[in-house]
């Protein structure tokens, strides 16, 4: 049976006092709204309606980036509100629909599944979860059959009602064109004056349709509604991600300070040691180490390559077999081959560095010249000397040596040795004349 959902965005996020739109901040480097796309799409949802406001040009890019469609809630008037502005969108649709908050990062496949399966039992369902801290949750009252009685928003909620600890998770699933009907009807007499989706279940009551409560677990559904919140849910995200990987095989000595991107790869027997953090696209192949205060990002590293410490990958790094990145050692879009060694205080831009090649200290490759960035190509073998300046466009052929302190302007031929730095100079006992001299002019003028 096919399968849509409507994600709510269209809210101002207040509580994040921010000029970016609430679902648009970040949990490991994506969107709110991305998570919950991820997830839903997992579960095999095929069609997406993100619902904005009109002001929302931002997330409405985004979304149909991820292959949604949009919809425009023109007035803020409330959850219930602003799923029923997707009717249209959604009109040529039936089947199951799944009405879910866009502020919910950590929401799996799994947990989407569960609201429908339960709803396929009852007609309609909703999520819930026992909360630690209720906090402004909106606060779940069961009926004696376990189905729901009703949803009561913490603004509206009395006292014995507060003190419940059952939350709604705000996740939905219904049969779409049912809850259309339920939608517009629904009414704004309460504490905020809102639409609430929170009253469809009474509504769906009214025809003979009961709502089933799947529970779930709270960090699956907590929602990001203050900077705390969203700091809280990076928490939950990295806890979640460190636990996988360690199940997964990856050894890290101190989970706790390894942070990772929601799109990393880490496979088997890779060692991660303490403070390393990965920025988005990183794949690091088995059998590799990552040292300590080590930050890759849209980097590969291969199977038997030992990173850092204090080494930066960047975008378009790919770390050859058995290489050695070294400490103060950036790459940028550079092909590091099987076996080189580049261990101290360098920079590697637009480069590709041959197999078995060994970068000495300080090696610069000057690939930028205010206007575009050209290319260096070091042979497999090479052997650049410390501290040498490579001006690109340049080629330097295997097993080539550079001398150290060398600025390398030409292409260096295979095997050749290429040295170009000022000629040593000596003048035996000009340093103890020098200072003979400065001592008895001082002499002189002290007196
Ligand atoms: C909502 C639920 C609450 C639940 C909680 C779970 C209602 C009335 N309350 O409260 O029961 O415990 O989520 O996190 O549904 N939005 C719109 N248009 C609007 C208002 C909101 O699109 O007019 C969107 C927001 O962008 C957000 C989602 O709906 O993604 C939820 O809105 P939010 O203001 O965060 O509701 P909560 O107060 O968290
Ligand atoms: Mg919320």
């Amino acid at each position: 049976m096919s399968k849509a959902a409507i994600i709510l965005a269209a809210g101002q996020g207040t509580r994040m006092k921010s000029a970016l739109p609430k679902v648009l901040h970040k949990v490991a480097g994506l969107p709110l709204l991305g998570h919950v796309v991820a997830a839903l799409k997992g579960a095999g949802v095929d069609r997406i309606v993100v619902v904005t406001s009109a002001a929302g040009e931002a997330v409405r890019t985004y979304a149909k980036g991820l292959g949604a469609q949009c919809a425009i809630q023109q007035e803020q008037l409330g959850t219930g509100h602003a799923a029923a502005s997707a009717r249209d969108v959604l009109a040529d649709f039936s089947g199951s629909l799944l009405i879910v908050n866009g502020d919910m990062p950590l929401v799996t496949s799994e947990t989407i599944l569960e609201c429908l399966k339960s709803q396929s039992r009852t007609g309609l369902a909703l999520l819930a979860f026992e909360a630690e801290d209720p906090g402004a949750y909106g606060r779940v009252l069961l009926r004696p059959d376990g189905h729901l009685n009703r949803i009561v928003e913490f603004k509206d909620a009395v006292g014995s009602e507060r003190a419940v600890t059952l939350c709604n998770a705000g996740c939905y699933a219904a049969d779409s064109q049912k809850f259309f009907r339920w939608a517009a009807a629904l009414n704004n007499n309460n504490a905020q004056k809102e639409y609430y989706l929170t009253d469809v279940p009474h509504l769906a009551r009214i025809d003979g349709i009961a709502c089933a409560v799947a529970l779930t677990d709270e960090v699956s559904v907590l929602g990001v509604n203050s900077r705390a919140e969203l700091a809280h849910a990076e928490d939950k995200f990295q806890d979640r991600a460190r636990a996988r990987l360690l199940k997964d095989g990856v050894t890290m000595t101190a989970p706790q300070t390894v942070f990772f991107s929601h799109d990393t790869v880490v496979e088997n027997d890779v060692e991660i040691e303490p403070f390393v953090v990965f920025g988005p696209g990183v794949t690091v192949k088995s059998g590799a180490r990552l040292r300590s205060h080590s930050h890759l990002e849209g980097a590969t590293v291969a199977g038997g390559a030992i990173i850092g410490p204090f080494a930066r990958l960047r975008p378009g790094a790919q770390i050859g077999e058995d290489a050695h990145i070294g400490n103060f050692v950036e790459v940028k879009n550079t092909v590091i081959e099987k076996g080189a060694k580049a261990n101290h205080l360098t920079y590697l831009g637009d480069a590709r560095v041959g197999e078995g090649a060994n970068i000495g200290a300080g090696t610069i490759t000057c690939n930028y010249d205010g206007f575009t960035k050209a290319k260096t190509d070091i042979g497999a073998g090479a052997f650049i000397g410390s501290d040498t300046a490579l001006v690109a466009p340049v080629t330097i052929g295997d097993g080539a040596i550079t001398g150290a302190g060398s600025v390398i302007t030409k292409d260096v031929a295979a095997d050749a040795l290429a040295v170009a730095r000022g000629k040593q100079i000596e003048i035996p006992g000009w340093a103890k004349a020098f200072r003979e001299r400065q001592k008895a002019k001082k002499q002189a003028e002290s007196k």
